[in-house]
């Protein structure tokens, strides 16, 4: 963490001492990681961004055990990093300083499936993937995947709110979420593992733990609604010849495909290039100044493929389409998808990162791609435009050989003047963490702001977690 990219003091908490941690070994006997070693990785968050220096890492199995963490905590007013996957994009889940970091990793246990209803009930460390399967041997799916589903935890999705590459289809975890079980800052545990479709007795608790980032309360349990596995998947990757084009394309794959389109993602030329050069990805369709991964899902397989069909030989013939290919086995479903979900990685081997994701007017989700090209010009090695058109939501990547405090200069505050301008969202998906939540403010109006620091405060009165995150540093 360099202070002079990053400025930020340590607050006045406690150093953890020995006495400390012979009480933490009390709590989670054997479970109390100093090792330096260990703590490197969970000190440095996936983009290599960020950088703590934690000394201590937690490991507890039960909510229990978090409560009485966290009870702990409170009391000697030690600051607390809750962690899932450690996969977030804004520096959130690694500590700042010396936090202690209390890891969901151990907490990997399903507590119920219904085999009826599709509600999943689980400990907050479950690996998505891990909770894909296991709901698809069942004959169901998890309504939310992403490129980190090897990684993250659901408790980290809900953390954060994830969206992906399944939201077109069934939504925000706002509505899947069914229930939450929390352990507030004083260690108090919250019940509200509910599984109900409809529960509308006042205030709905969960949503403020949705999105909250580990800064309101260590969520320790999930109920979340999955639905049925379609039995027919199919996935045509296609070539556009301009961002026009792949707008009408999307406006005439709804139309055409109706309820089965389960998603419609883009990635322009110079991602195929960094999927490419990085990776060896082959584009499996002619080069086009955008490709367009249309997904859809549904139960009668002749039925989609047909309607598929009419929809290919519609945007081909009018010229929306240039060239196409189609999977409907799942080995050419996963090939076709790791074009667009690799980009990330492929990112990450280019050099450094500056990474935007913001949600922004159909219309004119491309444009600032463009628009900062020409601004950058040979100051940026690339600049890269993908994401989740179907849901409005641009990533937004420029890529440099090293750190540059003049290039970053140029993209801030630019970038967020522009997204503000069109009453966008300055972060779509992936929250605001630390190194977003300054911010906050290009989105959000100044009363809001002032009701989230209240919020905080009720919550966490002593801010012991996840300080440094996600709330303005000044109001
Ligand atoms: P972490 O990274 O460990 O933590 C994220 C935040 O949540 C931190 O602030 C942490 O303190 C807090 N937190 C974690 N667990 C808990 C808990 N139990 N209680 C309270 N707070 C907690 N994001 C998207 O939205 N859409 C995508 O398509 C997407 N694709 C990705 C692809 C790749 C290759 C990668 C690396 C990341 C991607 N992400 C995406 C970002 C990231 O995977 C998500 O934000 C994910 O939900 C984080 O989960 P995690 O378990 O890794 O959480
Ligand atoms: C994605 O959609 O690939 C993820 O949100 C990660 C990213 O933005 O790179
Ligand atoms: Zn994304």
């Amino acid at each position: 963490l360099t202070p002079e990219r990053y400025p930020v003091r340590r607050l006045p908490f406690s150093v953890v001492s020995e006495d400390d941690l012979a009480a933490l070994e009390h709590i989670v006997p054997g479970r109390v990681i100093t090792d330096p070693e260990e703590l490197e990785a969970p000190n440095v968050d996936w983009l290599r961004m960020v950088r703590g220096s934690s000394k201590v890492l937690l490991r507890p199995r039960t909510t229990q055990e978090v409560a009485h963490i966290l009870r702990y905590c409170h009391e000697r007013n030690l600051a607390v990093n809750p962690q899932g996957g450690n996969t977030g994009m804004v520096g959130g889940s690694t500590p700042v300083f010396d936090e202690i970091i209390v890891s969901t990793a151990l907490m990997n246990q399903v507590l119920s499936f219904h085999d009826v209803s599709g509600v999943l009930v689980c400990q907050a460390g479950c690996v998505l993937e891990a909770l894909s399967q296991y709901v698809e041997e069942r004959g169901f799916v998890m309504p939310l995947d992403l490129g980190a589903k090897g990684s993250c935890h659901i408790g980290g999705n809900v953390a954060t709110n994830a969206g992906g590459l399944r939201f077109l289809r069934y939504g925000s975890l706002r509505g899947t979420v069914l229930g939450l079980e929390v352990v507030l800052a004083n260690g108090t545990v919250l019940n509200c593992l509910t599984s109900l479709r409809k529960d509308n007795t006042g205030y709905d608790l969960k949503q403020l733990f949705i999105g909250s980032e580990g800064t309101l309360g260590v969520i320790t349990a999930v109920s979340i609604l999955c639905p049925p596995k379609p039995s027919a998947v199919n996935v045509a990757f296609l070539g556009c010849p301009g961002f026009a084009e792949v707008l009408q394309t999307f406006r005439t794959c709804r139309a055409m495909l109706g309820e089965i389109l389960s998603a419609f993602e883009f990635m322009d030329a110079e991602c195929m290039k960094l999927v490419r050069l990085h990776l060896g990805l082959s584009c499996p369709v002619q080069e086009s100044p955008f490709y367009v991964l249309v997904e859809t899902a549904g139960s009668g397989p002749g039925h989609d493929a047909e309607k598929l069909d009419r929809f290919l030989e519609q945007v081909l013939d009018s010229g929306l389409v240039t060239d196409g290919t189609l999977g409907s086995d799942e080995r050419r479903i996963k090939m076709l998808w790791a074009l667009r979900e690799r980009i990330t990685e492929a990112l990450s081997c280019d050099g450094y990162v500056y990474k935007y994701d913001l949600s922004l007017p159909l219309d004119r989700l491309y444009d600032l791609v463009g628009d900062l090209r020409a601004r950058l010009g040979p100051s940026a090695k690339r600049v890269v435009g993908y994401g989740h058109l179907g849901d409005g939501n641009l990533h937004l990547n420029v890529t440099a050989e090293t750190f540059s405090a003049s290039l970053l200069g140029t993209l801030e505050p630019y970038v967020y003047e522009w997204t503000a301008g069109q009453r966008g969202s300055v972060s779509a998906e992936h929250g605001l963490g630390f190194r977003k939540k300054d911010v906050l403010g290009y989105s959000k109006p100044p009363e809001a702001l002032q009701l989230m620091r209240q919020l905080k405060a009720l919550l966490d009165p002593k801010g012991i977690l996840n300080p440094y995150k996600t709330l303005p540093t000044h109001i």
